[in-house]
């Protein structure tokens, strides 16, 4: 049995992690909620027992001895106090952005590159990738082991709690007619090409996550990859087009076949029955789904596909569980 903290844990993800560790019955010795200081004395219930929850500081981390801290309170809260729950003992799994791309801390999706779960010995910490990265990953790994990918392009269509609490608030009262207060422009009835800030080169920081992490979690430092990436207003769950250039030739029922068997993967794709993939449908879900498999005739080798997975679960706090329950697997 294991002490489990989480951090941020009146959030949308944190939330989720308290729902998926009493689903999936994860061995939760003691449990410690932690948020910022405005939440710090409210509770939260977890198998029937309310949790106290303590505002995040160095004096209520240090004698707890936690094994797992479970973060996702955001960039900043990741940066200043994961090193001090590593410096207690813990192995901290963090949603954030923060660690991603240091290359002393291992991006993780547990069925694409469990190998690097022990990298983690370096600084007592694993990233999560981001949300949307996450989801293409399986897919993206079994088609590259089995016809090496040339290139990828990335658009999406990124559900709003993905922006937090504030993002679900936008969408909701922007429909009886308020103004947006998490996005520049109203999302209610409407598509922002814009998530995360935007960087020098025209791209946003969304999209370079998506091409950097996948470069780092395929081991591909050299991937031609691309990405364009658009807020709809969809509650949850994030759905992607993605175009996918190969090496080598291929049949398509022979990659009906290949993600058929890849885990973590659920194919979900019959035109003739209107069967495809949609944010309603995968939500609450832990598979991903793909949908809409059919060749890109434009290139040599292309493969378009439709890619659906539920952002708050695998896109975030599932991903991390499942991180956690591989390193206790591994152990054993
Ligand atoms: P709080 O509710 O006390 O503000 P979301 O992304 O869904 O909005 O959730 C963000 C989570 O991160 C919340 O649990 C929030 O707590 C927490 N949080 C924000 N800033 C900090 C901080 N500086 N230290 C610890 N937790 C923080």
């Amino acid at each position: 049995m294991y002490n489990v903290a989480i951090v941020g844990a009146t959030g949308n993800v944190g939330r989720k992690f308290l729902e998926i560790l009493q689903q999936r019955d994860f061995p939760v010795k003691n449990l410690y909620l932690f948020a910022s200081k405005r939440s710090a004395g409210k509770t939260l219930s977890f198998k029937g027992k309310d949790y106290l929850i303590e505002e995040t500081c160095e004096a209520n981390i240090k004698d707890k001895k936690i094994d797992y801290a479970l973060f996702s309170a955001g960039g900043d809260a990741s940066k200043e106090f994961a090193p001090i729950f590593a410096q207690y003992g813990a192995v901290v799994i963090d949603n954030s952005s923060a660690w991603r791309m240091d290359p002393d801390v291992p991006l993780v999706v547990p069925e694409v590159n469990p190998e690097d779960i022990k990298l983690h010995t370096k600084k007592g910490i694993i990233a999560n990738p981001n949300c949307s990265t996450i989801q293409a990953m399986p897919i993206m790994k079994a088609l590259n082991d089995k016809y090496g990918i040339k290139r990828i392009v990335y658009s999406t269509y990124q559900a709003v709690s993905g922006a937090g609490m504030q993002g679900i608030k936008d969408l909701e009262d922007g429909i009886k007619g308020a103004q947006p207060k998490k996005f520049p422009y109203p999302i209610a009835g409407n598509v922002l090409p814009h998530i995360d800030v935007f960087l020098e080169d025209g791209y946003t920081k969304e999209e370079e996550k998506m091409i950097k992490e996948t470069r780092k979690i395929l081991h591909e430092p050299d991937l031609r990859v691309t990405a364009t990436t658009a807020r709809v207003p969809v509650l949850n769950s994030h759905s992607e087009s993605i175009n996918v250039e190969l090496n080598s030739k291929f049949e398509i029922e022979d990659i009906f076949e290949l993600l058929r068997n890849t885990e973590g993967v659920t194919v979900y794709d019959d035109t003739k029955e209107l069967k495809y993939p949609t944010a309603l449908e995968v939500s609450g879900k832990d598979d991903v789904y793909v949908g809409r498999i059919r060749r890109d005739f434009s290139v040599d080798n292309g493969v378009n596909l439709w890619v659906v997975g539920d952002n708050i679960r695998k896109g975030a706090a599932l991903n991390a569980i499942q991180i956690a329950e591989k390193m206790i697997a591994q152990d054993k």
